[in-house]
């Protein structure tokens, strides 16, 4: 049978009862619920509601502390699978969940990359060198929630090539980041990174790219850290996704090594990345791993 439902004025009163009028009540949910449904539908993304969006950030806040910690562990002669012990076990004593170990295979509980490893570095034996860079990629589950974020640092005294990749990184996810509200589009995003690293003789990776995060480790949509300007979906409020642009010195071209995992540049130029878990707010953004860039 048809359902021949009643068209209620803007203007009039609610029928929810609250007294006020529909276009101030619920007139809006009915709209908030069907941009849920079409970005699922359509897309499938799951927009945060604010239960699982404060999940996320409690899961965000385990992942800095873990990663200030980790921080300052980073010297000269420290071994990359200490980092891994100490994510593992310091991720289990707050409650949580290492996403990276056994995840589609991966062995360990956190990713290290070190200078021409792009990412999904596999720790292990290797002992940290001065002039090194390294990538720390975090991604614990706290209460069924995941954050994901990830930060490249010195050890010891860096180069000049060191100094440039890290700042040129970092400044692309800052680029990024700070564009992100309703309306914004993801080419926006990838415009914005890319523009601003090739701007200054770098390239930037097309095989990795950030995604929405949460509820599990890699949801829809797929965030590219390259674009044009006004191209691919427009970012509505509850959407939360990384932004983690890798950055090379040299050419973008890479390959993987027998591990299945290692990503290393093709000309083995140092590579930087940077990530954050971003949620788009009504007017614009927070991140729910903050730190400074
Ligand atoms: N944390 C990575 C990301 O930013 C994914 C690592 S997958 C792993 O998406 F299996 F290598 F851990
Ligand atoms: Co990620
Ligand atoms: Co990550």
């Amino acid at each position: 049978m048809k359902n021949k439902s009643i068209k209620i004025g803007k203007n009039e009163l609610c029928p929810c009862g609250s007294g006020k009028k529909y276009k101030n009540c619920c007139r809006n949910k009915k709209k908030e619920v069907s941009i849920k449904d079409e970005y699922k539908n359509r897309y499938d993304i799951i927009l945060k509601t604010p239960e699982q969006v404060a999940g996320i950030k409690k899961s965000g806040e385990l992942l800095i502390s873990i990663m200030e910690r980790v921080e300052k562990m980073i010297k000269p002669g420290l071994k990359t699978d200490d980092i891994n012990t100490f994510v593992h076990e310091e991720t289990k004593k707050a409650g949580g969940v290492s996403a990276p170990l056994h995840y589609r295979g991966f062995p360990k509980s956190v990713c290290v990359s070190i200078n021409e490893v792009i990412c999904h570095g596999i720790p292990g034996e290797r002992f940290l060198q001065d002039g090194d860079i390294v990538n720390v990629d975090l991604t614990p589950i706290l209460n069924g929630y995941y954050a994901d974020a990830s930060k490249t640092f010195f050890v010891g005294t860096p180069g000049r090539d060191a100094q440039k990749i890290v700042s040129v990184a970092a400044e692309s996810l800052k680029r990024g980041i700070e564009i992100v509200a309703p309306g914004t589009t993801l080419g926006d995003i990838g415009y914005a990174i890319q523009s601003y690293a090739e701007g200054q003789a770098c390239s930037v990776v097309r095989e990795f790219v950030g995604h929405g995060v949460g509820i599990d480790f890699h949801e829809q949509p797929q965030v590219l850290h390259f674009g044009s300007p006004g191209k691919g979906l427009p970012l509505v409020e509850g959407m939360v996704f990384t932004i983690e642009p890798m950055i090379n010195l040299g050419k973008k071209e890479l390959h993987i090594l027998e591990d299945r995992w290692t990503a290393v540049t093709n000309d083995m130029s140092l590579s930087a990345q940077f990530e954050q878990t971003i949620l788009v707010t009504k007017d614009g953004y927070e991140s729910l791993t903050p730190y400074e860039l």
